[in-house]
């Protein structure tokens, strides 16, 4: 009996072991336009699980596209939640997190980004790095994951690849390794060299333009001018860029990268597919699986819980409401970080300090919810939410500790709000309460209590805010935008703080005191007029 019960064990365990080394959980960042949802579509494309991309595009416009990935979802069993896409490419089972674009740039952008465990950077070879992709590799930073960067659009006319490396550099203090290098660009874009063994793949168009796989032929770099495929100056131009890669070019150590210290860059253009194979296979094989997660014990110490010893933990990193306008209740999107999870377990809820049962889980598509059976590290599940899950929450099988907090992220536009009719103060407090703690918003008030103010980083929020205010508590609102546009943590004596004129200073939700700025140049005077004082971007 207690040998079987010890075979029972390992094989669980092995499976475990197994189910986590093959998963991939990431997200894409990039600037609006850059090539995000094409890469997508082609990830999808070299899986195997569509033959032909170009459904997926119109998805920017929003929901035409979500119904597109419900039909697809339904014909190829591909798992989309919410918040998350999950299907297998080659041996890996991807996660790939959903970092919602432009219009929709909120805090849940950000928080998602503490989900994944490393991150794919798409930045458009003419444009280089854009303002959106510095604020969601902040976050990858912060959190020290690594990034892979992929310079896109290689087949349109762009800048010189040696100074968007220099770019990335710069920009985005880390160091940028090219792993290959592209044969030419805009129209004369043929192929790429892989720096590491000097082997060319050139490709040639399809019939179909990018919708079908591309058509690759290899070669040693020796032999790319005999074969009469490229023009002279282009192979001088290559030779020239990989000479001077090697002498003065960063080396890529995989160890560097999984610490975040280096980026190793690739050059593809998405929509054509060239590059993109042997981009994501790089990708696979470089990006780390589910890794241990720190977490703050009930005895005052902190824990490391790894993936595979510790029974099953996840934490909140999302909360979604009112997916589905018959039911009032929310949607909490968990990212498990151990062990395996099964339905209907009996977890213990830190915050709450008593025990819940995960009854509900769901992937979910548009309304439509399909239950999830099981799930491992790495994974994303969405169970529905009777109120009893907030931002950042940890519930585990042991209990006795929590994962780190969320990071909080600087807020970029502010606002005063109020109710139209005095009278609705009540259900206004009530809803702004609720709202504060989903993190719909954040709530931020005077150093006298007196007065309060909503802050968040993108439009959408505000939105949501006053929509949720509306149809939920039945109050109408009045929002006056504030003349701020970028904040940051004071730590230091706030009497003795020096404040530009265009300023305020305020306390957060957890009693930090902040100062808001009327612009970036500002928050850069009030730095060099206050040495004595830290302005902290991310807290
Ligand atoms: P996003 O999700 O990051 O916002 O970008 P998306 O993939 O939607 O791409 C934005 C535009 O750039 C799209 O064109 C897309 O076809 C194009 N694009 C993406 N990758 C490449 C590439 O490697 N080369 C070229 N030449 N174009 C690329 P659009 O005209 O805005 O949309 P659509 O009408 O083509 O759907």
């Amino acid at each position: 009996m207690l040998r079987a019960m010890m075979r029972t064990d390992t094989t669980e365990h092995n499976e475990l072991a197994i189910a986590t080394a093959k998963r991939r959980t990431f997200a894409i960042i990039s600037h609006p336009d850059a090539g995000k949802t094409t890469l997508t579509e082609k990830l999808l494309l070299y899986s195997g699980l569509i033959r032909t991309a170009g459904m997926v595009r119109g998805r920017k416009g929003g929901k035409t596209a979500a119904s597109d990935w419900m039909g697809m979802e339904q014909e190829r069993g591909i798992s989309i939640t919410a918040s998350a896409m999950q299907f297998p490419y080659k041996e890996a089972i991807i996660n790939l997190l959903d970092t919602p674009g432009h219009q929709d740039f909120s805090e849940d952008t950000y928080r998602t980004l503490t989900a994944a465990d490393s991150a794919i950077m798409v930045i458009d070879a003419a444009k280089g790095v854009e303002a959106q992709t510095r604020k969601l590799f902040a976050v990858c930073r912060l959190r020290r994951i690594p990034v892979l960067t992929l310079v896109n659009k290689m087949d349109l006319p762009g800048r010189p690849p040696l100074d968007l490396m220099t770019e990335v550099e710069q920009a985005l203090a880390i160091h940028a390794s090219a792993v290959n290098w592209p044969i030419g660009s805009g129209s004369d874009f043929a192929g790429i060299v892989t720096r590491a063994d000097n082997r060319v793949a050139l490709f040639s168009k399809t019939a179909h333009g990018g919708a079908t796989k591309v058509d690759v032929q290899t070669m040693a770099l020796e032999d790319l001018a005999k074969s009469g495929r490229v023009s002279p100056e282009v192979m001088a131009q290559v030779q020239h860029d990989l000479e001077l890669l090697t002498i003065a070019g960063n080396p890529l150590s995989h160890e560097q990268f999984l610490g975040g210290e280096v980026t190793p860059v690739f050059f593809a253009s998405a929509l054509t597919n060239f590059g993109v194979e042997s981009f994501l296979d790089a990708f696979v094989q470089l990006a780390p699986a589910p890794g241990a997660r720190l977490a703050d014990t009930d005895d005052g110490g902190e824990q490391s819980i790894d993936p595979i010893e510790q029974p099953f933990s996840a934490y909140v990193f999302k909360l979604q409401a009112n997916m589905n306008p018959k039911h009032r209740d929310s949607t909490a999107f968990l990212r498990v970080c151990s062990g395996r999870f099964e339905r209907d377990m009996v977890v213990k809820h830190h915050r709450l300090g008593r025990d819940v049962r995960l009854s509900r889980p769901h992937s979910l598509v548009a309304q439509e919810r399909s239950t999830v059976e099981e799930a491992f590290p790495g994974d994303i599940i969405g169970i529905i939410n009777p109120g009893v899950f907030a931002i950042g929450d940890t519930i585990s099988v042991t209990g006795g500790f929590r994962f780190k907090p969320l990071p909080q992220f600087q807020p970029e536009i502010f606002a005063r709000i109020r109710p139209t009719d005095v009278g609705k103060r009540k259900s206004f407090d009530k809803g702004m309460e609720q709202m504060a703690q989903e993190g719909t918003v954040q709530i931020m008030r005077s150093l006298n209590d007196l007065e309060s103010l909503v802050a968040a980083v993108g439009r959408l929020q505000f939105d949501v805010l006053q929509y949720r205010l509306r149809h939920e508590y039945r109050v109408e609102t009045v929002l006056d935008t504030l003349p701020f546009t970028c904040s940051a943590w004071l730590e230091g004596d706030p009497e003795t703080f020096k404040r530009p004129s265009a300023s305020m200073i305020v306390k957060d939700q957890r009693g930090r005191v902040v100062v808001l700025f009327g612009d970036h140049l500002m928050k850069t005077i009030a730095r060099d007029r206050n040495p004595d004082h830290v302005l902290k971007d991310m807290g």
